[in-house]
C-alpha cells in the first residue's frame, strides 16, 4: 500500500458533496496536525456530519480527496480505518451485548489476545464510569450511558486519530465531564482528536484549533484565542429612541454595521466612544429623545451567529 509522507495527520483537499441537486459541502479543505484537538463548529445542517462521513470513508465525496496518516481513504479504506476510532452521531453499539462484551468484542476485532482484552476492558470501563454496569445489557442503558459505551469501543485500540460527531450532545453534566475528560486523556496518550460541536464554549475550553463551518463552507479557522480576538474587537452601542429614526441617519456615524433589534438599534464599532458622541449629537440635531443607551461586547454566541451568517 502506498502511504505518502505527511505533514498533517488529517488532510482533506477540496471535498465536495451533493445530495441530488443540493450541494451540502463546497470545497472543504482541512489540515489537522498530529496532537491537536480539532473542533469543527457549525449550526445544524452546516455539513459537519457529511464531512466526518467523507473523512472516515462512510461516504464517497463527489470531488476532492482525504488522507489519514498519509493514507488515501478512497483507495485504501481498510488501512485508513485501522488508524481511526469513530464515534458517529448516533452511536453504534451492540444493544444485545453487555457493556463489557461490547468492549471485549471490539478488542477481539483488533486482534488483541484474551489477557490484553480483559485488561483493556477493565481500564476503559473505569475511565468511562461503567464498571458497575459492566454486566448489564446495553439495550437497557440511557442515552448518556450508550454514548459512553460508543466511546469506550472507539478508544479500545488507542487509535492515532479519533473522530467524534457531537460527543456531548444531549448529555448531562456528569456524562459530559466524563466524555470531555476521556477526550483529553486520549489526546494526552497520543490520539489526535477531530470533533464536531454546536457548543462554542465547549470548543473554546477543549480545542487547540477550531474551524467554523456554515452552509457547507468553512468560514474561519484558528486557535480559540485567535477567533475570540476577532470576536472581542466587535463591540456595539445599543440605543432606543422615543421617535422613529431612519437607518441611514445611524449609518453616517462610522459604525461598520447597524442593526435593528425590536425598538433598539445596535451600532457595531471597534470604539464605542465616538459612536456614543455621534448618537448624542444626532439626538440633539433631530430632536430625538433617548430612552436607553448601553455599550456591550457581543457574547461568543452572538459572534458565532454573525460569523455563520445567521443574524
Ligand atoms: N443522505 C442525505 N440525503 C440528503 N440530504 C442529506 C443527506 N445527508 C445530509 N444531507 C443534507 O446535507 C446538509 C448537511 O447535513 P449534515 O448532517 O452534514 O449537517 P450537520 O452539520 O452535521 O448538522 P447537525 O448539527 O444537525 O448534526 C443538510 O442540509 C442535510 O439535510
Ligand atoms: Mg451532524
Amino acid at each position: 500500500m502506498y502511504r505518502k509522507p505527511y505533514m498533517d495527520i488529517i488532510e482533506a483537499d477540496n471535498l465536495s458533496k451533493s445530495f441530488g441537486s443540493f450541494k451540502a459541502v463546497h470545497d472543504a479543505s482541512i489540515a489537522v496536525k498530529e496532537g491537536e484537538i480539532f473542533g469543527f463548529l457549525g449550526p445544524n445542517g452546516a455539513g459537519k456530519t457529511t464531512i466526518i462521513r467523507m473523512l472516515t470513508g462512510v461516504l464517497t465525496p463527489d470531488a476532492g480527496s482525504a488522507h489519514i496518516c498519509g493514507i488515501d481513504i478512497k483507495r485504501h479504506p481498510l488501512e485508513a480505518k485501522l488508524k481511526m476510532g469513530i464515534i458517529p452521531e448516533n452511536g453504534t453499539v451492540y444493544s444485545d451485548l453487555t457493556a463489557e462484551q461490547n468492549i471485549l468484542w471490539t478488542a477481539k476485532f483488533y486482534g488483541m489476545d484474551s489477557i490484553s482484552r480483559k485488561k483493556r476492558a477493565e481500564e476503559i470501563l473505569a475511565i468511562l464510569g461503567l464498571t458497575e454496569r459492566r454486566n448489564d445489557i446495553v439495550r437497557t442503558f440511557s442515552k448518556g450511558m450508550r454514548q459512553r459505551i460508543s466511546i469506550a469501543c472507539a478508544i479500545v485500540p488507542s487509535p492515532p486519530v479519533l473522530f467524534l460527531d457531537e460527543p456531548t450532545g444531549g448529555l448531562d453534566v456528569f456524562s459530559r465531564r466524563l466524555v470531555l475528560d476521556t477526550i483529553r486523556r486520549m489526546n494526552k496518550e497520543g490520539s489526535t482528536i477531530f470533533l464536531t460541536t454546536h457548543n462554542i464554549e465547549e470548543a473554546n475550553e477543549l480545542c487547540t484549533v477550531i474551524s467554523v463551518i456554515d452552509k457547507g463552507r468553512i468560514v474561519a479557522t484558528g486557535s480559540p484565542e485567535r477567533l475570540k480576538k476577532t470576536f472581542d474587537t466587535a463591540k456595539y452601542v445599543e440605543i432606543a429612541f422615543e421617535q422613529p429614526v431612519k437607518k441611514e441617519w445611524l449609518e453616517t456615524g462610522g459604525a461598520f454595521r447597524v442593526e435593528n433589534h425590536g425598538d433598539k438599534w445596535r451600532l457595531y464599532t471597534d470604539d464605542p466612544d465616538p459612536a456614543v458622541k455621534f448618537l448624542a449629537a444626532l439626538a440633539e440635531r433631530e430632536h430625538l429623545k433617548i430612552i436607553s443607551v448601553a455599550t456591550s461586547s457581543p457574547t461568543l454566541e452572538e459572534a458565532f451567529v454573525h460569523l455563520t451568517g445567521g443574524a
